[in-house]
């Protein structure tokens, strides 16, 4: 409960804090704030994980793969649930953040 609080104050903390900035930078912390669930393993912005480096790879490239992982309705890769847990949209934004990486 009290972590709740804590994040929602974060957020609107956030938001005060950042009056000036505009719509894309929003749009642009929210893509990270998505693709930090695969920094785990694809390192931080998809640099020198223990699997396949994300950064730089083509946009569309990554979204056919997440696309085709997201189809299957399990298996034994890793990726299968992963890409199944977020919308086309959220797709879209990491698959545009990783690829917009040096
Ligand atoms: C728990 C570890 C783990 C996490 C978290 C993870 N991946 Fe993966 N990813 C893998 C592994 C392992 C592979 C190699 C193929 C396989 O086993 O499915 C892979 C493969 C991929 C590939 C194909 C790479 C290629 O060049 O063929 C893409 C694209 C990908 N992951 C994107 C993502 C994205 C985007 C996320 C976050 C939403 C993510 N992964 C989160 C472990 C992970």
């Amino acid at each position: 409960m009290f972590k709740r609080t804590w994040l929602l104050g974060a957020m609107a903390a956030g938001w005060l804090l950042t009056p000036t900035l505009g719509q894309a930078q929003f749009v642009a912390n929210d893509a990270r704030l998505l693709a930090s669930g695969c920094f785990q393993c694809h390192g931080t912005n998809g640099k020198s994980g223990a699997f396949d480096a994300l950064a730089g790879d083509g946009k569309l490239d990554m979204l056919n793969k997440l696309n085709d992982m997201r189809k299957k309705s399990a298996g034994s890769s890793i990726m299968v649930p992963h890409a199944r847990g977020y919308t086309s949209e959220q797709l879209n934004m990491i698959a545009d953040y990783f690829s917009k990486q040096k």
